[in-house]
């Protein structure tokens, strides 16, 4: 197992010798490594069994960094950044060659994020190279929103794991584009789109799937547990799959007829934020119960609840 703790100095010099330390974010963990060098790239990629057509985030600690990695920042996206930086939102920029292929899979764009986390933005200013770090988890998987989630799935694999404590906002990032100056949410995630509409005005909302070039990361079947997962009106379908093992994830209440072990509320007072917070630790405990299906329900498609619908989404989408 890995080692937990809070020793930056350490982290450092794990980093700099090319080895991998997962990082607290105020999204999820994320699993680093120097993004300038393509062997700790390389070594990413293989922690993570993900498939090399899925590109990878560059963290960075200001503003400023970002201009020796990408070749030019949009206006909108100066904007942007002073409004949420640091904080969940990612850009994606042209990129320099300083940046290896192989975090951005080939293509001439980089995904850049500032994170919002006191020990790794110490850990990131006290580095002279940014950070490639998707979500700490196997490919497919679930993402980290607390360092014992990591230990348990990457731990034999990697020597650090910097503990930040839970995350705070507990879905990713919401992933931005430019085509010119309009901007487009490639990814829904923990930056609200009407806050991100108060700074630039209405904004393409274009959520790819395997098919599309632009992120060839972003499969259907991302975020998903490995218990089948079925989403609609939770009674009815606790009548329809009577007989089964199974366990409910809720927005806001438990239900009748199933034993509250297998339940896992979001937010007892009704909270979308509180909800995203705790939507992949409830995922991950029903998960590990040994249950024959979870059933969940959509939840209102405004502010965080967007973000949490399309994790529920892709979370179904991967029953076979
Ligand atoms: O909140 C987050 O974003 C977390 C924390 C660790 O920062 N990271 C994260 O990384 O969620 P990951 O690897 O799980 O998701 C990265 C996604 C890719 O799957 C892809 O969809 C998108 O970012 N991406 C990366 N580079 C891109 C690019 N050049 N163009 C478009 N999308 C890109
Ligand atoms: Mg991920």
């Amino acid at each position: 197992m890995a080692t937990i703790g809070t020793d930056i100095t350490y982290a450092f010099e794990l980093l700099n010798r090319e080895e991998l330390v997962a990082i607290p974010t105020e999204t999820v963990y994320g699993l680093a490594g120097n993004a300038f060098n393509a062997l700790s790239v390389a070594k990413i990629f293989k922690v993570k069994e993900r498939p090399s057509f899925d590109p990878l985030i560059v963290h960075t600690s200001d503003l400023e960094r970002i201009h020796e990695f990408v070749v030019d920042i949009p206006e909108k996206a100066y904007d942007l950044a002073t409004a949420f930086w640091p904080g969940p939102l990612t850009m994606v920029f042209k990129k320099k060659a300083i940046i290896p292929d192989l975090v951005t899979s080939g293509l001439d764009t980089v995904a850049v994020r500032i994170p919002k986390h006191a020990l790794t933005l110490e850990l990131l200013k006290s580095i002279d190279f940014p950070l490639a770090a998707p979500s700490a988890n196997p490919f497919g998987y679930v993402s980290p929103t607390q360092a014992t989630h990591v230990n348990e799935q990457l731990g034999a694999k990697i020597p650090y794991i910097l503990d930040g404590g839970p995350c705070q906002v507990g879905v990713e990032s919401t992933i931005v584009g430019f085509h010119g100056d309009e901007a487009t949410v490639l990814r829904l995630g923990g930056c609200k789109v009407e806050d991100i509409e108060r700074i630039v005005g209405k904004i393409n909302i274009r959520l790819h799937a395997s098919s599309n070039p632009v992120a060839p990361g972003m499969l259907d079947s991302h975020y998903a547990p490995l218990t089948p997962v079925r989403i609609g009106n939770i009674e009815e379908l606790i009548a329809q799959y009577q007989g089964k093992r199974i366990g409910v994830l809720s927005f806001d209440r438990y239900y009748d007829g199933i034993d509250p072990i297998n339940q896992f509320v979001l937010s007892k007072k009704g909270d979308l934020d509180e909800a995203a917070t705790c939507l992949f630790t409830g995922l991950r405990q029903l998960d590990m119960l040994n249950l024959q299906l979870i059933i969940s329900e959509y939840v209102q498609d405004i502010g965080l609840g967007r973000a949490i619908n399309d994790r529920l989404r892709r979370a179904e989408a991967k029953r076979n």
